[in-house]
This record gives C-alpha cells, sequence and structure tokens, in this order.
C-alpha cells in the first residue's frame, strides 16, 4: 500500500506552515508538485524553501504539468469544462501514484492554504482512488486558509454574533448577487471585481491580496463608490506590476441590533 499526505501549508507566510505539516514534510519519501506553467515564481520559491528547511530525510521532487482548464467556458459550460479538467488531473496522478512512488513509500501534495477550501487535490485523489488502479491511502494535514489570513489581518471575526457566515466565488457573486441569509460572504477566486456593483448598498468590505506576503496589500471601509474605485485601482496597478493577483475579500452587511443573539 502507498501512502499520500495532502499537507496544507498556508496562505502565503513560511510562518503559517503547522508543526503537523513539519513532521509530514520531514516524513515524506517524493513530493509531487504540479506545475500550472504560470509566472508565479514566488510561489514555487516559498514551496522550495519549506522543503529546504523541513524535508530531512532523503527525498525526490516531481514536478508534473497540471492540465490547462478552459476558463474562458461561459457558465454553461462551466461544469463539464471543470469535470473534464478534473478527469484529466486524475490521469496525471494516477500516473504519478503508479510510477514514482513505490509500494509503502509515502508521497505528498502541497497544497495553497487549507486543502478543504477550493482545492481539487483531494475529489482528483477520491476519483483516482475509485478507478481502482493503484494501491494507496492517504491523510489530510490542514491548513491555514487565506480566509483566517484576511480576517486576522484586519483583525475582525468571520461571522457576527450568531450570524451566518457564506464563502462564494467572484463568478457566483457576480452572476447572482449578494447570497439571501448570510450577513457576511467571503468572496475568492474574483477576476471580475464583483464588489464593484455592490457599492452603496451599506456593505462594509475587508479586502486583502497578497496576504502573509511581503506584497501584501490590505484595504476595508465602507463600500461606496470611491472605495470600490480605489480598490479596483490598487488591484490594477499591483496585478501589472507583479504579473499575477491573488486576492479576497469579506463583504459584511452589519446586522440590525435587535436581530443579534
Ligand atoms: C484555488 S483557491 C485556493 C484557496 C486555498 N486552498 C486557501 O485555503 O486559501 C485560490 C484563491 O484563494 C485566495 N487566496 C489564496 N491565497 C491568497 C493570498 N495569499 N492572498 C489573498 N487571497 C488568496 C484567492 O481568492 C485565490 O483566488
Amino acid at each position: 500500500m502507498k501512502q499520500i499526505q495532502v499537507i496544507g501549508i498556508g496562505a502565503g507566510d513560511p510562518d503559517q506552515l503547522t508543526l503537523q505539516a513539519v513532521r509530514a514534510i520531514g516524513a515524506t519519501d517524493v513530493f509531487f508538485l504540479l506545475d500550472k506553467g504560470e509566472d508565479k515564481a514566488e510561489l514555487v520559491a516559498l514551496r522550495e524553501q519549506m522543503l529546504a528547511e523541513h524535508a530531512h530525510r532523503p527525498h525526490r521532487v516531481v514536478v508534473a504539468r497540471d492540465p490547462d482548464r478552459d476558463r474562458t467556458a461561459a457558465t454553461p459550460g462551466y461544469a463539464p469544462a471543470v469535470d473534464d479538467w478534473r478527469r484529466r488531473r486524475a490521469d496525471v496522478f494516477e500516473r504519478l501514484l503508479i510510477d514514482e512512488l513505490a509500494d509503502g513509500a509515502c508521497g505528498a501534495f502541497l497544497v495553497w492554504g487549507d486543502p478543504a477550501l477550493y482545492d481539487s487535490t483531494l475529489g482528483t485523489l477520491e476519483e483516482v482512488h475509485a478507478r481502482g488502479t493503484v494501491d494507496f491511502d492517504w491523510t489530510v494535514v490542514p491548513g491555514v486558509s487565506s480566509v483566517s489570513s484576511l480576517t486576522a489581518r484586519h483583525r475582525t471575526g468571520l461571522n457576527q454574533v450568531g450570524r451566518p457566515v457564506q464563502i462564494t466565488t467572484g463568478r457566483r457573486l457576480a452572476e447572482g448577487g449578494l447570497p439571501d441569509g448570510a450577513d457576511d460572504v467571503v468572496v475568492m477566486l474574483d477576476a471580475r471585481r464583483a464588489f464593484a456593483p455592490l457599492a452603496g448598498q451599506g456593505l462594509h468590505i475587508y479586502w486583502g491580496a497578497y496576504l502573509g506576503t511581503p506584497d501584501e496589500i490590505l484595504v476595508s471601509g465602507l463600500l461606496d463608490e470611491p472605495l470600490a474605485a480605489h480598490i479596483t485601482r490598487v488591484r490594477e496597478e499591483a496585478r501589472a506590476r507583479k504579473g499575477w493577483i491573488m486576492d479576497t475579500y469579506l463583504l459584511r452587511r452589519p446586522a440590525a441590533r435587535d436581530d443579534r443573539s
């Protein structure tokens, strides 16, 4: 039986690596790194730094090309496009486990943030396992998510007292508006500034880019037109400067005082 560890490594700050993650890295024989072919050298460097510091036993690093995903598909085609990408990704994982990991050895995937949040590694491993072509078991080491980083850096909670919170994507927010029943909404994977049309509705925004890294940017306040324009400008400037951006934000609808429990 082969062993796989899915290790959450935090969302950008090397100090967010947990003691459990450090131990898991130290117990790994083969690290599988998926190269997305994007120009994010700093993210690759962060992983390499973690291995240099914590991967003590003799180990190998196997880099595989992460299949490209069709992000241009309009919404009706979105789910099939994701399914197709997942299948091709499962093919890559399957080959890695069969060809690159000996029976009884321990392999690891280093996953950005927390593996449970908008990451397909766990789903892909389940799919490979269901194929029955390779005998393996897997464990998950939770990581500090970008959501935890965001709220910590803004020194705020994720929810208001006794109130619900929802985590969603920029795509869903743009298409469906603010979800009913959630006073606090965290938005990830937003390439389209879905917060902008919500300006002037009494919402507060807590926005963060490159959280945990030396380039971190934080902006917060009442989401009115000038603040939405300010975030848009800061975001565009940062993206032009670095060539990529990762940002997350919390939208808060202050609960009525009588409504709090
Ligand atoms: C594919 S998801 C992965 C999320 C990750 N598993 C986590 O726990 O944070 C990528 C999205 O996470 C958010 N994100 C990840 N790291 C971030 C960071 N350092 N700063 C701001 N947002 C980040 C962004 O919304 C980005 O589009």
